[in-house]
């Protein structure tokens, strides 16, 4: 992955910087519109990070000590510890082979009278199938988060990633679609309120710091309760709404390269390469295959024969329950998630890729595939 970032970006941050506002302020509020309209969410909060929003969130629906958070294992690290910065326990669930996410048959197992929330990660970019997991949570009481840190242009039933449940939160880190260095946006959905989450990202104070700067008399802010230096700042922010401009054409590249893998890499026995489901379409945050044992190499070897041929290629999501930071919990077992975590593996795709760049990859994967 490689950012797709240009001279408008860095005009835009030099505005920023040349404004004198360098923290959180108007451009902010300029990119939480921008997101806002770009997806059809009722509003948006950005705050520093996917991993900082995923806190936020579960900090003001008030989960705590005590409480579950159900997961998936097969994701980035923080989908597991954002629970635990409350103080709650996650809970690993396993997940589909194909789409690589949590569906109701995975849930469902693991919910107990703990249960406060499940956090649905739509992995790699690839949407989870919301609407009966939606179903399932309404019924029990448990609030639904939806992790989309990679998700931001990918739809689901026609509709963007973001417009659907009360709380959406993306990244912009530089591995995500669209970046801003550092990055993150929660969205609201469903009447769910962003104004206490907009308080709490920057300690919970009843004024932000510009609009006391805009405020004529002197307005004094108040801090009703504890919370959090989760802000972005304006330069970030000025970067992200040239971002979001190009969002859609990063999409279609993706998209188009992917296509470019699956007809160079289709007929190949042994390795799956990731679809669209039915129900959705991916932004192809990663391109993501999965080894079988007809495939004449390990994930591993081939990783180690791409490299070999210049191509640098990543292992594919791992799995958070077999990291040392959560050896002490139980769980059951996943083993949708260990396959997956052992066999898969992530090739090359960036905007400026280019179809010689798709055919160089490919043929070093053929070459592994027909020793
Ligand atoms: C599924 C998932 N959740 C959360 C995160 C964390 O995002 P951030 O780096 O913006 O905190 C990532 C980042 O890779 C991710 O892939």
């Amino acid at each position: 992955m490689k950012p797709w970032l240009g001279p408008e970006e860095v005009a835009a941050a030099g505005e920023a910087i040349s404004s004198g506002w360098v923290a959180q302020g108007p451009r902010v509020a300029a990119f939480e519109e921008s997101v806002t309209r770009k997806v059809g969410a009722q509003a948006g909060v950005a705050v520093s990070s996917c991993t900082t929003g995923l806190h936020l969130v579960l900090h003001a629906l008030g989960v705590g000590p005590g409480d579950e958070v159900i997961t998936p294992s097969l994701s980035f690290i923080a989908s597991a510890n954002a629970p635990r910065y409350v103080g709650a326990t996650p809970v690993f669930a396993d997940v589909d082979p194909i789409t690589m996410n949590l569906t109701v048959d995975t849930i469902e197992p693991v919910i107990s009278d703990k249960t406060r929330a499940v956090i649905l990660v739509h992995q790699l970019g690839m949407p989870a199938d919301i609407d009966p997991i939606r179903a399932l949570c309404d019924s029990r009481g448990i609030a639904l988060i939806e992790d989309a840190a990679c998700a931001i242009g990918s739809t689901y039933r026609g509709e963007p990633i973001g417009s659907r449940s009360p709380y959406v939160v993306f990244s912009f880190h530089p591995r995500k679609v669209i970046t801003t260095g550092e990055g993150g946006m929660i969205m609201t959905n469903d009447g769910a309120e962003p104004t206490r989450l907009r308080a709490l990202r920057q300690h919970a104070m009843t004024v932000s710091a510009f609009d006391r700067h805009e405020s004529d008399p002197a307005d004094f802010e108040s801090y009703p309760e504890m919370g959090f230096n989760f802000r972005i700042t304006d330069i970030q922010a000025a970067i992200g709404i040239v971002q979001v401009g190009k969002l859609d054409s990063i999409v279609a590249r993706r998209r188009e390269l992917a296509g470019e893998y699956g007809s160079r890499l289709g007929d190949l026995v042994g390795i799956t390469l990731p679809q669209d489901p039915p129900y959705g379409s991916t932004n192809f945050q990663s391109f993501s295959v999965i080894l079988d044992a007809r495939f004449p190499m390990s994930r591993d070897d081939l990783m180690r024969h791409l490299l070999d041929r210049g191509v640098s290629s990543r292992r594919g999501v791992m799995a958070a329950h077999r990291e040392p930071a959560f050896s002490d919990l139980a769980h059951r077992a996943l083993p949708i998630t260990e396959k997956l975590t052992d066999h898969s593996v992530l090739l090359p795709l960036y905007h400026d890729m280019t179809d010689e760049d798709v055919d160089r990859v490919a043929d070093a994967i053929r070459k592994a595939a027909h020793p």
